[in-house]
């Protein structure tokens, strides 16, 4: 491993944060989105999109199969007229899941895809079996062979698809097939996230003609619209990403601080103020903003399961683990979405919290006195659980291998460092 280079972040707290922090573009909205593009014939602006890892992963992905992508200021002009290649390699998806999301909108507009099997990740096996058999109700022929799926449909025709568990990237797969698909096509069960509802919009603000209803509940209708219909000139901007806003919230709480979270939705994070709300934290909030205020009394501990939107989100599963073990009392986690999601408590203990596993639940003590330690970053979420509880360790926290945290958070350390955190980024030599 000599000579490779790795971000770090060194840490060294405790910290007081203060200001107002801007919340980026959805990762979860943009992805989608940009996948969706493969859907039409002619440039499609994207404005805002997040500086990450994973938009460039897809920007990547559309690029191989041909589309022209200029970037001009804020905005991504993605051009997929010159599409020639239908293929999503391995290299490219097994960074990033969501590269399945290409599978939907190729079959819709060519009648043929490859994409690669995502396979497993550090949270879990995450099949796509969902995505699948869906898009074989539409009508699709699918085989897998040699770790790709390869799918052909000469025609999608409209039809019942009833979700056997409301998978969010299923879902969305399914939208953007059913777009192009002859006649109605009906998704019970659908996933319900906010970012459901934006590539719906997306969708229904570029065709005129297409008519997508209930994006946002569980049953979702779509008539399908010919591939030739008439496209409007958009620019499109995806939502704010609520789980950064969660986790700067968080950050707040955590720090006993005065901060502004902006240009967030606080809508799209009921279930998560409500469950702050009953901890005892205090916090205004309007339609785009949630602003922490500091409190005299410790936060309680509380119960927590993760569930499918509305309910709390397993994203912010591990940011919350490291609040929980700094409030006072003890609370269970349960994680019901991803059955390897704990990776994070490892680190966490090696901190000092307090935490123990029993199958998908973890039990957090509270009251922890956290100390710095060398950590390690094992995936996203868990990697932003690190960052937070080194903001109010005790001395000095060294967290490697922050690519996992750059895959989601646009700028993270250069946020905290504005809001008043002692974080560096080094480039040291991979140990
Ligand atoms: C999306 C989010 C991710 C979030 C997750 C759950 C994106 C790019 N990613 O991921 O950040 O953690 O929703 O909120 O939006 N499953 C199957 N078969 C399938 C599909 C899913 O068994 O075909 C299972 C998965 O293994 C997992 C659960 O369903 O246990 C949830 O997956 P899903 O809702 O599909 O999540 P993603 O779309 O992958």
């Amino acid at each position: 491993m000599m000579g490779i280079k790795m971000d770090v972040f060194l840490v060294e707290g405790p910290n007081k944060l203060s200001g107002e922090v801007r919340i980026s573009t959805s990762k979860n909205s943009s992805l989608p989105i940009m996948a969706a593009t493969i859907l039409s014939k002619k440039k499609i602006a994207l404005s805002q999109l997040p500086h990450l890892r994973d938009i460039r992963t897809m920007r990547k992905l559309l690029e191989s199969l041909g589309c022209r992508i200029e970037i001009h200021g804020d905005e991504h002009y993605i051009d997929p007229k010159s599409i020639n290649h239908l293929e999503a390699p391995y290299e490219l998806v097994k960074t990033m899941r969501a590269s399945i999301l290409v599978l939907g909108p190729l079959l819709a507009r060519f009648g043929e895809a490859k994409v690669s099997l995502p396979g497993g990740c550090a949270i879990g096996a995450r099949p796509v079996d969902l995505h699948i058999e869906g898009l074989k109700k539409l009508g699709a022929e699918i085989h897998t062979d040699k770790g790709y799926v390869l799918a052909k449909a000469k025609k999608l025709v409209g039809c019942e698809v009833d979700l056997p568990f409301p998978s969010v990237g299923a879902t969305e797969n399914l939208l953007m097939a059913a777009t192009f698909a002859e006649g109605t096509t009906k998704i019970s069960n659908a996933a319900r996230e906010p970012e459901i509802e934006d590539l719906a919009l997306f969708l229904c603000a570029l065709y005129p003609e297409l008519e997508i209803q209930g994006a946002g509940t569980h049953e979702i209708t779509i008539k399908g619209i010919s591939k030739d219909s008439a496209e409007a000139d958009i620019v499109y901007t995806p939502i704010p990403d609520r789980i950064e806003a969660a986790t700067f919230i968080i950050a707040g709480l955590m720090c006993n601080s005065d901060l502004a979270v902006v240009n967030c939705r606080p809508h799209h994070l009921e279930s998560f103020l409500e469950k702050l709300k009953a901890m005892g934290a205090i916090f205004d909030r309007g339609e785009e903003y949630v602003h922490v205020k500091p409190c005299k009394e410790k936060l309680k501990g509380i119960d927590i399961q993760t569930e499918p939107y509305p309910g709390f989100p397993t994203d912010v599963q591990a940011q919350m683990m490291s609040l929980l073990s700094v409030v006072n009392g003890k609370s269970v986690i349960t994680e019901k979405i991803f059955e390897n999601r704990f990776m994070h408590v490892p680190e966490l203990v090696r901190m000092g919290a307090q935490i123990s596993l029993d199958g998908n639940k973890a039990v957090v003590e509270g009251n922890s006195i956290l100390e710095g330690a060398p950590v390690m970053c094992t995936d996203l979420r868990a990697s932003a659980a690190l960052v937070l509880t080194s903001l109010v360790a005790n001395g000095k926290t060294r967290i490697q291998r922050v690519y996992h945290v750059d895959r989601g958070y646009e700028g993270i350390d250069k946020k905290f460092f504005d809001l008043g955190a002692k974080i560096k980024r080094l480039n040291e030599p991979m140990e």
